[in-house]
């Protein structure tokens, strides 16, 4: 620990010490868009709930008014019931006919150090161009496109285009294996893909294209392929398949009709680990969700759109980006910033330099970059002027205290609320936090349900526990953004959220509310990990692992780990005729990265010689997740052989990353 970390530990820990909570900033309230103090109060009502989401959808362009704002069957809501409208005309046209074509969209920087600054006339312009180009391949309305994109513009223009013309799209993140990402096209028959030839990962080039076509040969339903040319790197090329980008849009008009919608056409698909080895296509729709993040968007972060700049960190290809960097800020004519790379390379501050050139307002990232930071101290980004920053969000995991505290002083200066946003791929949208104008923090709880919202916290048998109480976190009235469903799986998605507690949303996470009745989320109730606000499914990683021929069984739990919040921890039976060892380790972790993607790389690997398991044969994730953090064991009768916890116990040449 450098001396310079060692005295903000210190003065973090004074900071919770006073046990500190956080009002808004007298300046900040005097500017916020909302400072009405009853707004929960108002929304709770069925009334107030009615009329807040009305007025919402009624900031939106419609080409066919909603004649019934929402019905509701468990599990299956509508909103915007009987409206038509196209999301690319709300993010872009209004825009510009309003007379904002100027404004900037997006500034937009590569990790190599170029740049771009794309105003809403020319991203209206683009999105057309590749509109046109797209119909000129074929694809229509309902037709599934895969896009496995670098963070580079030609994503939010591809995902754009395809909301121009009605086809979903389904994106996978960058860092998805060329297997993971065959899974996702396979499962939603995807006609199109689109990539590129690579993109730049801490001056490395991920090969993008590769994958893509190692993928698309292993699937039957791609007809074609469209490449940005991002790293000029040398591809392999199917000339009946693959098109350049550039020579698609080039001599396309930049005027292209959009698709009227209806309320509930499907806007995309996104895929999300639940707790079985096949990823969940969740499926989001077209009105509700982006009224949803628009709203959301603006509440939770101030939006002052004349003057923000706002930033979020996350990867386009996690909901997040879906949500809160393409349709919720497009939507709110957001001026805001993408950046291809890694957040510290080549420098550690090479995020504070991007937010000081763009005069950056609104920062919104992950605990796990927080506490990287923070590992680094801040003398790192002194020289960086970030004093345009007056809001900072965090989003994807637990955020502990230490971090919160230290985000607060070192990053916003003492002056920036801070928003702890929950919520997840199936709800769409924030479901609960801080409203920065009203909220008083307390560092670690994401506060209260945002207005409308109604949460509860439950104890096995269904009962709403007591404040001071912790259980397991219920959503308990439709919102406009949640999932209408999994793609071509309606029985996996009622088991899966509606069964737990029947006719109430089960997210899966544990949740404590304090005397004061702020929420405080405490992490997965289920068998997914959450690593660096990554959600990744055990069972996933086990099958990567058995599919390696060493593999005889595994099992897979997460261990919490002072970075990245969860870190996976993998017990593993080899075959006979295979013995454990430090190379075989490494290539486990590697076949595990191939088959999913590097994200999902396990950090600890013991091999043991046989598991813990029930009498009826189920493996006690419980004991050895204990035992992953050397917890004291607690009742281990059950257990068919219990010499064998021992032996795990006492191996302690585990092959850690
Ligand atoms: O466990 C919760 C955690 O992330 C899960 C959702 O993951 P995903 O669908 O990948 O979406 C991540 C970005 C929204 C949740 O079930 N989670 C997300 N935000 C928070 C959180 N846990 C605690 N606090 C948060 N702010």
């Amino acid at each position: 620990m450098t001396d310079d970390v060692r005295t903000e530990t210190g003065a973090i820990e004074n900071l919770l010490r006073e046990e500190r909570t956080f009002p808004p900033p007298a300046s900040f309230v005097a500017d916020a868009l909302l400072s009405d103090r009853d707004i929960l109060a108002r929304t709770a009502s069925e009334e107030g709930f009615r009329a807040f989401w009305t007025e919402e959808g009624n900031r939106l362009d419609w080409m066919e008014p909603w004649s019934e704002l929402y019905s509701w069957e468990v599990p299956y809501a509508k909103w915007f019931i009987g409206g038509k409208l196209n999301v690319s005309v709300n993010c872009l046209d209004r825009h510009v006919a309003a007379g904002l074509g100027d404004r900037v969209a997006y500034f937009w920087e590569g990790e190599p150090g170029d740049s771009r600054t794309i105003t809403y006339a020319e991203l209206l312009d683009e999105v057309c161009r590749f509109t046109n180009a797209l119909r000129s391949l074929g694809v229509r309305k309902g037709d599934r496109v895969a896009i496995y994109m670098p963070m580079i513009p030609e994503l939010p223009v591809a995902m754009l285009a395809c909301a121009r013309i009605g086809a979903p799209h389904s994106v996978v993140f960058g860092g998805f294996s060329a297997d993971a990402l065959a899974g996702r096209i396979e499962d939603a028959a995807c006609t199109v893909v689109i990539t590129a030839d690579g993109g730049y990962r801490k001056g490395a080039s991920v090969p993008l294209k590769r994958n893509a076509d190692e993928a698309i040969a292993r699937t039957t339903s791609v007809e074609h392929c469209v490449v940005v040319r991002r790293t000029g790197e040398e591809v392999h090329w199917y000339p009946d398949r693959d098109h350049w980008y550039h020579d698609l849009v080039a001599g396309q008009p930049a005027v292209a009709d959009p698709e009227p919608m209806d309320s509930e056409d499907l806007l995309y698909l996104l895929y999300t680990s639940g707790t079985t080895a096949r990823p969940k296509g969740i499926m989001h729709t077209t009105a509700g969700y982006l009224v949803g993040v628009a709203s959301t968007h603006r509440y939770i972060f101030d939006l002052h759109p004349e003057t923000d700049v706002y930033w979020c960190m996350a990867d386009i290809g996690w909901v997040t980006g879906h949500s809160y960097i393409v349709y919720g800020p497009l939507a709110n004519a957001t001026s805001g910033i993408i950046y291809e790379g890694a957040i510290d390379f080549p420098d550690r501050d090479r995020w504070a330099q991007i937010a000081a050139k763009y005069r950056a307002t609104i920062l919104y990232t992950a605990p796990t970059a927080i506490r990287a930071l923070m590992k680094y101290g801040h003398t790192e980004f002194e020289r960086d002027d970030l004093s345009s920053l007056r809001l900072l969000g965090s989003v994807g995991e637990p955020i502990n205290p230490e971090a919160w505290a230290w985000y607060w002083k070192y990053i916003g200066g003492e002056r920036c609320p801070v928003v702890d946003t929950w919520w997840q791929t199936e709800t769409g949208m924030i479901m609960i936090s801080p409203l920065p104008g009203i909220t008083t923090l307390k560092p670690g709880s994401a506060t209260f349900p945002f207005p409308g919202v109604i949460a509860d916290v439950l104890d096995e048998a269904g009962n709403s526990v007591s404040l001071g109480q912790g259980g397991y976190l219920v959503l308990d009235r439709p919102w406009p953004a949640m999932l209408r469903g999994i793609y071509g799986d309606p029985e996996r998605y009622q088991q899966t959220y509606w069964s737990r507690y029947p006719g109430r949303y089960f997210p899966g996470d544990g949740c404590k509310r304090d005397d004061d009745g702020y929420y405080w989320l405490l992490g997965r109730v289920d068998d997914v990990m959450n690593v660096s606000g990554h959600r990744i499914s055990t069972t996933e990683v086990e099958s990567a692992l058995v599919a390696h021929a060493a593999v005889a069984e595994a099992a897979v739990v997460g261990r919490s780990d002072p970075l990245t919040g969860q870190a996976i921890f993998s017990y593993v039976i080899l075959r006979s005729g295979h013995e454990p060892s430090d190379a075989l380790a490494g290539e486990l972790r590697e076949h595990v990265a191939e088959m999913i993607g590097k994200f999902a790389r396990p950090k600890q690997i013991m091999f043991t010689p046989d598991l813990p398991k029930t009498r009826s044969g189920k493996i006690m994730r419980r004991l050895l997740r204990d035992i992953a953090e050397q917890r004291d064991l607690g009742d281990v009768t059950t257990l068919a052989d219990a010499g064998v916890v021992n032996t795990i116990r006492e191996q302690s040449g585990t092959a850690e990353e």
